[in-house]
């Protein structure tokens, strides 16, 4: 099914409602008119204080990101149109204020969606940047002893389904679903690809539309931050039952190193 949702575009119709549930579109909001109303993004979250989350950057196309170098943001496959050269993207970073007049905006050169995407699985991709943004960076999970326990997600995306984008960021904290139950909610995740997170029993708390391409992450053993995940998908938002679905970092890590290593970051 998510087959075919690579190819809505950002002004989903009404019309394509049911299929929007489990839109990967970046930055499009997904009116159920009769689905559930979950709590206040992401679903759940508070405000970012300014400098708490240094990494995050919001992409023009309507996505997040979290800078991999400096120059170079780590994204959502599903967040770009394909490789090569680009100078259509600009990316946010340094303030949790979209409109704050000392944001750091830099347009993008180069893109390097991940290799054999096909709108399963391996979402994930790299944009270079004309230069750089200088603000710490996020390391990226090279095994997976870090799938578990509770994740901090942020964003710009909507505060629940259908919602707004949000001009603040927004974080939240998800813990840990494991592949067997998130296979029982998603019967397509593909469990070496994907990892998930998410409140199952009461949900209320997630990331949501807008929210794709940014990072999942945790405290490391040495108290760092490190990326986990990367927004993906989901059925809905914040739903009892239907985590999120992220992208597993770990998995792709020598991937996105040679990829960055290709663009000369
Ligand atoms: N695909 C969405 C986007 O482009 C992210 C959806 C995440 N959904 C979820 N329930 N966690 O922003």
């Amino acid at each position: 099914m998510r087959n075919h949702l690579k190819h809505l575009t950002r002004a989903t119709a009404l019309g394509a409602v049911a299929l929007a549930a489990f839109s990967l579109t970046p930055g499009t909001a997904t009116a159920l008119p009769n689905g559930p109303e979950p709590g206040p993004t992401v679903v759940g979250g508070t405000p970012a204080a300014q400098g708490e989350f240094p990494f995050m950057v919001r992409l023009s196309m309507g996505c997040g990101g979290a800078l991999y170098t400096k120059d170079i943001v780590l994204t959502a496959a599903h967040c770009v149109d394909g490789s090569g050269p680009n100078t259509s993207i600009t990316a946010t970073g340094g303030v949790v204020d979209l409109e704050d007049s000392g944001a750091t905006k830099v347009n993008s050169t180069e893109v390097l969606q991940a290799p054999g995407y096909n709108g399963t699985g391996k979402d994930w991709a790299l944009i270079k940047l004309a230069k750089p943004i200088d603000q710490p960076t996020l390391k990226i999970a090279e095994t997976d002893a870090y799938n578990k326990g509770d994740f901090t997600v942020a964003g710009w995306g909507a505060d629940k389904e259908g919602g707004d984008q949000q001009r603040y960021l927004l974080k939240a904290s998800v813990p840990f679903v494991d592949d067997a139950t998130c296979k029982g909610a998603y019967s397509n995740l593909v469990t070496g690809e994907e990892i998930c997170a998410g409140k199952m029993d009461t949900g209320g708390v997630d990331t949501c539309q807008g929210d794709s391409g940014g990072p999942m992450f945790r405290k490391d053993d040495n108290d760092q931050w490190i990326q986990v995940g990367i927004v993906s998908w989901g059925e809905g938002c914040a739903r009892p039952g239907k985590p999120g679905v992220y992208t597993e970092v770990s998995t792709f890590a020598k991937d996105i190193k040679a990829g960055a290593d290709q663009l000369g970051g």
